[in-house]
Formats: C-alpha cells, structure tokens, sequence
C-alpha cells in the first residue's frame, strides 16, 4: 500500500494557483522529498495532506484514508513538524513533549518512557528542565522533530526540516531523520529548498516550480537523465560558440550554453571529452584560460527543468519581501 496518493491536488489562493494538479505517490517507509524554491506551493502541499486546508480540486489519500473524509483519523497517525516553530517557549522541553503525548492520548507510563527516549535519541536529554525560550535554533528543531514522534506516527511529515540552521546542525538533524525510518519504519514527507538535503536524504524527489510537479525521480536518475558531466571552458577568444557547435557536430557535446564568456558543455564522460576539446581548441585557436568538469547535481536538474536556478530564483528582493510579509500574517 501507498503512504500517500495526492491525485489532481489543487489549491487555489484568490487568483494564484499555489498548488496546480499536482499528483504523486510516496510508498511505504520511503523518504520522500519535495524540493521547490520560495513560494513553490511547498506547504500548501503539505497543509493539504495534513488535512489543514481543504484542496479545491482532486484528492489525497494519507495512510489509505481520504483527507476529505477521515481528517480526524488521518491527524492521529501522522507526526508534523511545521516551517515555523510551533512550540511553547515558556515551557521546558520535557513539558511541551508531556503535553503534546497528554493530547495525543499517549497512556502516562509509556509516554514518560517515549519521552526519555526521545529526548535521549535528539540529544536533549540534559535540556529536559530547560525552558524552550533558552534553547537555540537547532535545539528547538530537535525537540520539534521528538515531539512529533511522541504518538509512534506512520508518517512524518517534515516542512524545512534544516531551514536557517548551520552546516553541522543540518547534518546532524539528517542523522535524525535517516535513524527515525532505521528505527521506526516511518514514511517521512520532508519539503526543502536545499538541493544538497533532498540529494543526500531522499529515496525520490518531486522538484516543484509555481505549484506544478516538473520532475519525479530518484535524484540519481534525475540527474542522470541530464546525460553525464557538464564541462565548464573560460576563455576570452570571440571563437566559443564555433567551438561549441564544433564539438557538438561531432557528437561530442550534446548541449552547449555561453554565459558571460563561459562555455558549458553537457557530455557524457568528462575526463575522456578532455583531450577532444582541447584538440578542438587547438584547431580553432582558441586559448583556454581555465577548465573545469563537475558532475550535475540537483540544482543542475533544476535549471534544466525550469530555465533558472534554484539560487536566482530565490535572491529576489520581491520574493523575500512577499514572505516577510506572509510570516507577520
Ligand atoms: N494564506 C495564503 N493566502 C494567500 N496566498 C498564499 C497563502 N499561503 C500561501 N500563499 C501563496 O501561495 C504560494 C505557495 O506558498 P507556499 O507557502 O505553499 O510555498 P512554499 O513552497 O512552502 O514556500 P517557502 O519556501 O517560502 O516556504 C505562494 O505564492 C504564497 O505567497
Ligand atoms: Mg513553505
């Protein structure tokens, strides 16, 4: 059986179609990514399944129920950590995990037990009599991510696991996650606009643009659909497209792109292209001033997909504003 089956979901704000027919499965006990800049239509997704928002077109199932009819029972078998942190800064860290398994129903021996083993798995334990208000941005992500799992959900969902935290606390955090599904079996749903978390953490990806699935896949098939290395040549001759449609006429490159006296060649065995484009180089006169290869990555997925970085598509001022905006709501 499925984890979870979205058909058609659509959720429209006003004019704006945040979440555009979008369909997918995720299957039991997979890590399952959605991977999208600013304003993809991420949360939306995810508030949906949640059974938060109600979609305005097609359906969702979450652990076999409809969202439309069995929102209560779908609640009790689900475990969220939401975008925003979502705990009570006032109380300590054993306290919002008390309260939150009190809610849940968790019988009170086994829920002092789940509690210590959870604080002891998210390396808490020794802040448990610390009010949240004193943990830092990580801690209270840890303690987040310990109290969804407070109830033994089937499926977690996870909006920006890592989002504004350092290198070393992401890290760990996907130690985390990969142990709850070693541990548990847990289905995890995890939205992210970091290409090097969906790329390390999950089993398949979904990459959303302007509320549309654009690409589906395990990250390594995505990436190699993209075809093999992409060579990267600067040089300063006036030459570089005939160059580029030189090699590509051999069949050497099967895509070539010029940006800002930079050539970017998309062929199949880097190291092995090498010697053929400095050959070719050669011919044409052209000096190379630096070459480089790199095998694709996500973000190279993409820009294939949508023509932009995920980074550009990010930095822009009206999009940082419209989610400052969005926050204060
Ligand atoms: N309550 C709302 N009212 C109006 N528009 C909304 C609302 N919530 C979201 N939107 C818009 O819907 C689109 C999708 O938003 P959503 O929060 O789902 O994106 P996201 O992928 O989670 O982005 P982020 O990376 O910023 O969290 C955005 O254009 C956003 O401005
Ligand atoms: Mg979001």
């Amino acid at each position: 059986m499925d984890a979870i089956v979205a058909e058609n979901l659509t959720k429209r704000f006003g004019e704006l179609v945040a979440v555009d027919h979008v369909s997918f499965k995720v299957k039991q006990g997979e890590i399952f990514g959605f991977l999208g800049p600013n304003g993809a239509g991420k949360t939306t997704t995810i508030s949906m399944l949640i059974t938060l928002r109600k979609p305005d077109e097609g359906e969702a199932w979450v652990a076999g129920l409809s969202v439309a009819k069995k929102p209560a029972e779908i609640r009790r078998r689900i475990g969220v950590v939401f975008q925003d942190p979502s705990v009570d800064r006032e109380l300590t860290g054993w306290e919002n995990l008390w309260i939150h398994g009190v809610i849940y129903g968790v019988p009170k021996n086994s829920l002092r037990r789940r509690i210590r083993s959870l604080m002891e798995f998210v390396d808490l334990w020794e802040k448990k009599d610390t009010p949240v208000k004193h943990y830092s941005g990580g801690m209270v992500r840890r303690l987040e991510i310990a109290r969804a799992l407070i109830h033994e959900p089937e499926i977690l969902f996870l909006d920006e696991p890592t989002l504004g935290l350092d290198p070393q606390t992401r890290a760990k955090i996907w130690d985390y996650i990969e142990d709850i599904r070693r541990r548990e079996g847990t289905t995890i749903f995890l939205t992210t606009h970091y290409m090097d978390e969906a790329e390390r953490l999950c089993d398949r990806v979904a990459i959303i643009d302007h509320g549309r699935i654009v690409a589906l896949d395990t990250p390594e098939n995505l990436i190699r659909r993209l075809g093999g290395d992409v060579v990267y040549l600067h040089s300063s001759s006036d030459r570089l497209e005939e160059l580029a449609s030189m090699l590509s006429e051999t069949g050497l490159a099967s895509d070539y792109k010029i940006i800002d006296g930079k050539l970017m060649l998309s062929v199949r065995d880097a190291s092995k292209a090498m010697p053929e484009i400095f050959e070719a180089a050669r011919k044409l006169g052209v000096k190379i001033s630096e070459i480089s290869y790199k095998r694709p990555s996500l973000g190279d997925v993409f820009l294939h997909y949508t023509g932009r970085s995920l980074r550009d598509s990010e930095g822009s001022w009206k999009e940082t504003a419209r989610i400052v905006v969005r926050r204060r709501r």
